[in-house]
């Protein structure tokens, strides 16, 4: 992806390497049956550092060392399904559907409620999900947004003006970098750029508004397009050196990690 140095949990390390699931990943290292340069390590979230590693076994066969050519699928997430790999009370999991595509080794960058739909990147490489969802990146979501009961313009004039003052809910800075009404179902559009739990709705909750459908079309430079829903489609090569090309250009921004603490 790009050449800075870059820390990994272990479980990561085994589970690109060898094409099992993150759990089964950290079973193996817990049971000890993973050495790294000749040394057992039992601790699935043991940080290991980029090029640190000169060799790796799993039941005492080599794994390579090469990381797998990194590769990005949109995927259009339907409403219903559930941002996990595994969940005991929801056979619905974005994990299963993966899984049950071949997708092994793979994980998502931007979850989604369970109720809502739309744009999640779904990758082999930890370092895209990493830049792509921290916080100090400040990376931009776009929402489609319907609403049980459509303010009328000057309402929502004033709403999205507060809205990108910023509202506190529950101790933290909610904001919205754009917003604009579209006169019509989705009533709203709504740009975001930081990624707190419930956040287009607790936005709306502020007003007295309730989100009944939420749709996200883009994140950073990859957009949904028109992928039929509960698609997978892989970015070709020009898509792939755009988004390279925008994580290489991230750089923390100021304040961001604060902010997203609500501080
Ligand atoms: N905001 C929400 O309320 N839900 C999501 O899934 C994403 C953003």
């Amino acid at each position: 992806m790009n050449n800075k140095a870059v820390e990994t949990k272990l479980w990561r390390i085994v589970q690109e390497r060898s094409g099992v699931s993150r759990r089964k990943a950290q079973d193996l290292i817990a049971r000890g049956e993973v050495d790294v340069n000749k040394v057992t390590i039992r601790d699935p979230f043991a940080p290991v550092l980029q090029g640190s590693v000169s060799s790796l076994h799993l039941r005492g066969q080599p794994l390579s060392l090469e990381a797998p050519q990194p590769r990005v699928y949109r995927h259009n997430k339907q409403a219903g399904v559930l941002c996990s790999h595994d969940d005991p009370h929801c056979g619905n999991t974005l994990g299963r559907i993966l899984r049950s595509e071949g997708f092994i080794g793979y994980t998502w960058a931007g979850r989604l409620d369970q109720d809502a739909e739309g744009l999640v990147l779904i990758t082999n490489d930890g370092g895209i999900v990493q830049r792509l969802t921290h916080p100090s990146y400040s990376v931009r979501k776009v929402y489609h947004v319907w609403l049980a009961r459509f303010p009328n313009a000057q309402e929502a004039r004033k709403i999205y003006a507060e809205m990108k003052r910023g509202i506190r809910d529950d101790n933290q800075l909610l904001r919205v970098i754009r917003a604009e009404t579209s006169g019509r179902p989705p009533h709203a559009v709504i740009t975001i750029a930081e990624g707190r739990k419930h956040e287009v709705k607790r936005l709306f909750a502020h007003f007295r508004l309730e989100v009944v459908r939420l749709r996200r079309v883009s994140l950073g430079p990859v957009a949904l397009g028109n992928l039929k829903p509960g698609g997978i489609a892989r970015l070709d090569r020009t898509e792939m050196e755009v988004l390279n090309r925008f994580i290489s250009d991230l750089s923390p921004t100021p304040g961001g990690a604060r902010r997203s603490a609500g501080l």
